[in-house]
């Protein structure tokens, strides 16, 4: 059957066959969730970048289409974004039946110099077939990074906007449109936050703060790579204002890094754009450009994480993003396992013969008592496992892949530890843990701190442990639901 390969996700998208790299133009529209990524429909390293495409009814079942934008005359089809343009603003489809607009960089080269510019395309079909716009490209700044345009609609000010990356210079740009082909620029932002590698990808929403619809926050997210928390590529976040024109970040919220995952796997997040319900849904490319290119997968090379839904949470440093996986998961629970008052002492390991898979969601609640350390060890074989834990007196949730199978993918691999910051709440925590075939994600304290990390362990490798260290822990209840596979 297909998707059997070693390693081949079970809930996640991957391509059939094939590299793929960032999501790009995430958008709802009449029922479909589409989902396009960098794509080279030629082969398995990066290369040819076109548009792959799939879509979904509810972000977990894909079904895949032909390539919907082509790598044509050297020119690359970038990173980028799509948008339905329901008042056919652009005039590119009618009233009634508006165009489905992709927004991307064009990238080539001109006299030996790389050069990017920003370029359309539409459809009128469900983006079923495209047409490139013949006035291409709507912006060209004659640069030679300039790139990933996310375009969103902004309704005070009744214009598309478009945050696009100036990735060596550290800044974002913001340029305003009435029609999506004309373009102003209204300001720039940055250098600011983490700089240790170049900005791409960037993406801007508005928020209600704990789920308040008039106190509401701007989030401007950009990743970065390398020089990311964990090594490599990853995602920082600014809360603020946007006015149509500029963003402004809040003072209380200067002093450090907002990282959307400290995990070794969580590159290029896009949020889908026209989502009903006000839902603000985001997946990532789960990969790290470290080794991208050298993970043990064949024939595709190239995985999404699952899609998560987004909130924003009052703290003490203002207010902060808070991810979980989507409730659409739930259609593809096979059972559900409830254990409750589990007390673990120290030095013991704790099984369960229910406890057992290769592709699940375990959900905790957590009371460390006087225990130093807290774990749980999945994708447990004879020699291998990868350790998810809380460390009580350095107040960090980890999670450690040193011996979670193939590691001797690159140096980067399985050199170090990953670890976020994590505060009990009177002795609690909550760990949330999606494990698939080759990928751990981790959702703590409700979705406040997040590690995904990529690993590669045997298929036979399925045992579970439980682990306290130095005292008791005490778990409340442990949820625990073998998933299905989303391809078969
Ligand atoms: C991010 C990125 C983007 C670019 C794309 C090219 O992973 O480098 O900046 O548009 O990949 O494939």
């Amino acid at each position: 059957p297909a998707y059997s390969e070693p390693h081949r996700p079970q809930f996640h998208f991957t391509p059939p066959e094939n590299w793929m790299n960032d999501p790009n133009g995430l958008v709802y529209h009449e029922g479909e969730y589409h989902l396009f990524y960098q794509y080279n429909p030629y082969g398995e390293q990066w290369g040819h970048m076109s548009w792959g495409h799939a879509v979904s009814d509810d972000m977990l079942h894909w079904e895949h289409l032909p390539v919907a934008l082509e790598e044509e005359n050297g020119i690359m089809i970038f990173s980028g974004s799509a948008v339905v343009d329901r008042q056919n603003t652009s005039g590119l489809g009618t009233a009634d039946n508006p165009p489905m607009v992709a927004v991307y960089t064009g990238h080539y080269t001109d006299e030996d110099n790389p050069r990017q510019d920003q370029r359309i395309a539409y459809s009128l079909d469900n983006g079923r077939s495209w047409t490139k716009y013949t006035a291409n490209p709507v912006i060209d700044e004659a640069m030679e990074n300039f790139r990933d345009p996310k375009v969103i609609w902004h309704t005070e000010t009744e214009r598309w906007i478009m945050v696009v990356a100036l990735p060596t210079r550290h800044k974002v740009r913001f340029y305003s449109s009435p029609n999506l082909l004309d373009w102003k620029l209204e300001s720039e932002f940055g250098p600011a936050g983490a700089t240790g590698g170049v900005w791409e990808c960037p993406d801007l929403f508005e928020l209600p703060v704990d789920g308040r619809e008039g106190e509401s926050r701007w989030v401007l997210q950009v990743d970065l790579n390398p020089g990311s928390v964990a090594g490599g590529s990853g995602g920082q976040y600014f809360v603020g204002s946007f006015d149509g024109k500029t963003f402004s970040r809040d003072e209380h919220a200067r002093e450090r890094t907002n990282w959307v995952d400290y995990g070794k796997d969580f590159y290029a997040v896009q949020s889908f754009s026209n989502m009903p319900d006000n839902r603000r849904v985001w997946l990532a490319w789960m990969n790290n450009w470290q080794y991208a290119g050298v993970i043990p997968v064949k024939p595709w090379r190239g995985a999404m994480t699952v899609p998560r839904e987004l909130g924003l949470a009052m703290t003490e440093q203002g207010p902060r993003l808070y991810q979980q996986p989507v409730p659409e998961l739930q259609q593809i629970y096979k059972e559900r396992h409830q254990m409750e008052d589990i007390q673990l002492t120290a030095g013991e390991d704790v099984r369960h013969d229910q406890l057992r898979g290769t592709a699940f969601r375990m959900k905790m609640t957590v009371r460390m008592e006087d225990a130093k350390q807290f774990g749980v060890r999945v994708r447990k074989g004879e020699s291998e496992e990868t350790v998810i834990g809380y460390d009580v007196a350095q107040e960090q949730l980890f999670v450690d892949r040193k011996k979670s199978g193939e590691v001797k993918v690159h140096e980067s691999f399985a050199d170090t530890v990953q670890a976020a910051p994590l505060e009990t709440d009177n002795q609690y925590i909550t760990l949330d843990i999606l494990v698939d075939h080759s990928s751990v994600e981790v959702f703590a304290n409700e979705g406040r701190r997040l590690i995904t990390n990529r690993i590669f362990p045997r298929a036979a490798s399925d045992r579970i442990e439980l682990f306290s260290r130095g005292g008791t822990v005490h778990i409340d209840t442990l949820t625990f639901w073998p998933l299905k596979s989303v391809w078969n």
